[in-house]
């Protein structure tokens, strides 16, 4: 196991694209819904073993403002899943000491699941272990869109003036998170080899790990893995090789 002693390159941030839920529960002849539940069991898991292993901020790919077009009955189980997870679950939170963030368009989420992540958020916002950020309601574009409009609606300038002014890091400082680090190192399960629309502007230089294994199946030993990987990886952010 990866620890915070090993002085091996650790992934200050990771992102997770928990993919195969779906697919998961059908080769078992099980309801997708199956696949989710179990996919939650996974996530907290994997958010523990992340934690163990001193990792400071860990995104979750939990619903994304595609995720709509799915089937009412499922897009259903799946709030409710989030819900109960934010209702019953903060103990889970607490006793790793881990802070629970949002990214996402709060604008479309109902207002109970509004209200859980409001109060999972104050309830953790002083804990000093994993920041572990839940992409719910997340899309990219849209939080770069997001980002864009906050940064022109700051000042008092004209929209020429605004329009001037806007450069990268006004978009950066305008993310729902500016104070999180890019992510180092984003996984996927599932076998898919696209980004899907997360962090499209927080990963322009992050490594990319993608495993076949259905996210419900990624156990810690394939954590391991993606951060050996990653530690055996040479980031040169754009410049030569030495
Ligand atoms: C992808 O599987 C997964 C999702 C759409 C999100 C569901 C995620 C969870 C239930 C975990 C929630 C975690 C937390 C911490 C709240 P898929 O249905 O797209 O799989 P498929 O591609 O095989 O159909």
């Amino acid at each position: 196991m990866f620890n915070k002693t090993d002085g091996v390159a650790l992934p200050r941030h990771v992102g997770i694209i928990m993919d195969g839920n779906g697919r998961w529960a059908q080769h078992r002849g099980r309801a997708r819904t199956n696949g989710h539940t179990e996919g939650l069991k996974n996530a907290r898991r994997i958010v523990e073993a992340a934690s163990r292993r001193g990792i400071r901020y860990l995104t979750l790919f939990v619903f994304s403002t595609e995720n709509w077009k799915r089937a009412a009955q499922e897009v259903e189980f799946i709030m409710s899943l989030v819900k109960q997870h934010l209702t019953r679950e903060l103990d889970f939170y607490r006793e790793n000491h881990i802070r629970v963030r949002h990214t996402g368009d709060t604008d479309g989420l109902a207002a109970d699941i509004l209200s859980e992540i409001k109060q999972a958020l104050g309830d953790t916002q002083d804990f000093d272990g994993m920041h572990v950020i839940l992409a719910l309601n997340y899309g990219g574009r849209n939080a770069i869109v997001r980002a864009a409009r906050r940064f022109l609606l700051q000042g008092g300038a004209t929209a020429r003036e605004a329009a001037a002014a806007l450069d990268e890091d006004g978009i950066t400082q305008n993310m729902d998170n500016p104070d999180v680090p890019e992510p180092d190192l984003i996984i996927r399960t599932a076998g898919e080899f696209r980004t899907s629309n997360f962090l499209l502007w927080e990963a322009a230089y992050a490594e990319y790990f993608i495993t076949d294994k259905f996210w419900p199946d990624f156990s810690t030993e394939d954590l391991d893995a993606a951060l050996a990987a990653y530690a055996a990886r040479e980031r040169r952010f754009g410049a030569m090789t030495r």
